[in-house]
């Protein structure tokens, strides 16, 4: 049989099950396996994760492409120019996992100032002694700016649940300046990078990566935050430099780090895991049962309508 649909994963819940009842040509292979490179020459349309980067040589071994799905709203990974030059769609997940990251976003912002992590460990590690008036202060956030990067869905999602904690949202977006951003509850600046993160008490990337945001944060950039300020990065690894924050954060210039992502992931800068005062997590922004199925319920329908059906 002629592969159509391949796809590296069988993805949460049903979605892919109803596309190959529709589509019977469909494969479901390992991303690079044997099988999967076989089905490549006949392929129409390919579904793959965030972490299966392809490159323009992979789309020279498959000539009947019309579209690829990936199972992310990110697409840096993905040849974009080269998908364009050939008419090949790119079908991404955006919207149904807005409120799935910024709670993740979040889950660190609070982890990171209330020192949840070490305090877990402290419990766990039987050398509790008892309540104490120092015992692992963290940082109140009532009434502090939080910086923004990024004024799309998941930016102004986070910025309605700081504005809950009562902190004041200030957004940068790639437009720099401008009018102020809608979030839901209020309206909230929009500001030059170099005017956003002196104020910060808090910083969260919500952007994409893309050429413009590569590297976006470097060590000078990073410096501009105030003493103390707290860092969370739900975003993409390589927007901010990575040995540049944890320098930061290691001569106590910051006050703490929140990552959900990280640059060349998921191997990790060695230095991550003695840094203290940062909260790792494993890539789980938008990782609820609810948020994948329709991730590929979204993804499914996409790649159907793309090859002129319906699912
Ligand atoms: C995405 O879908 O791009 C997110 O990074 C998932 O967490």
């Amino acid at each position: 049989m002629n592969i159509r649909i391949l796809s590296s994963s069988p993805l949460v819940g049903p979605a892919l099950k109803q596309l190959g009842a529709d589509f019977p040509e469909l494969c479901v292979a390992p991303f690079r396996s044997i099988a999967w490179r076989m089905a490549l020459p006949t392929a129409e349309a390919l579904i793959g994760l965030l972490s299966e980067p392809l490159g323009e040589a992979d789309l020279d071994l498959m000539p009947r492409l019309r579209v690829i799905g990936t199972y992310s709203v990110g697409v840096n990974h993905l040849p974009l120019e080269a998908c364009k030059e050939r008419g090949i769609q790119v079908v991404s997940t955006p919207g149904v996992l807005t409120d799935a990251t910024a709670d993740l976003a979040l889950a660190l912002l609070l982890a990171v100032s209330r020192r949840v992590a070490e305090g877990e460990a402290l419990v766990r590690s039987a050398q509790w002694k008892g309540w104490a008036p120092d015992q692992l202060l963290g940082t109140g956030l009532n009434n502090k700016v939080c910086g923004i990067l990024g004024s799309g869905p998941i930016g102004r999602a986070f910025a309605k649940r700081v504005w809950a904690l009562g902190m004041k949202p200030a957004f940068w977006d790639r437009d720099g300046k401008g009018l102020p951003v809608d979030f839901g509850p209020g309206l909230a600046r929009r500001l030059p990078l170099e005017e956003l993160l002196p104020q910060s008490a808090v910083l969260s990337l919500h952007c994409p990566l893309t050429p413009e945001t590569r590297g976006l944060l470097d060590g000078r950039k990073l410096a501009r935050l105030p003493q103390g300020a707290l860092v969370i990065n739900t975003a993409r690894g390589g927007i901010l430099d990575e040995p540049a924050l944890m320098d930061l954060l290691a001569r106590g210039h910051l006050g703490g780090v929140g990552l959900d992502v990280y640059e060349g992931e998921p191997a990790l800068h060695p230095g991550w895991l003695e840094a203290p005062r940062a909260v790792l997590l494993p890539h789980l922004g938008s990782a609820t049962v609810e948020t994948r199925e329709a991730m590929a319920e979204l993804l499914c329908k996409g790649v159907a309508r793309a090859l002129g059906g319906s699912c």
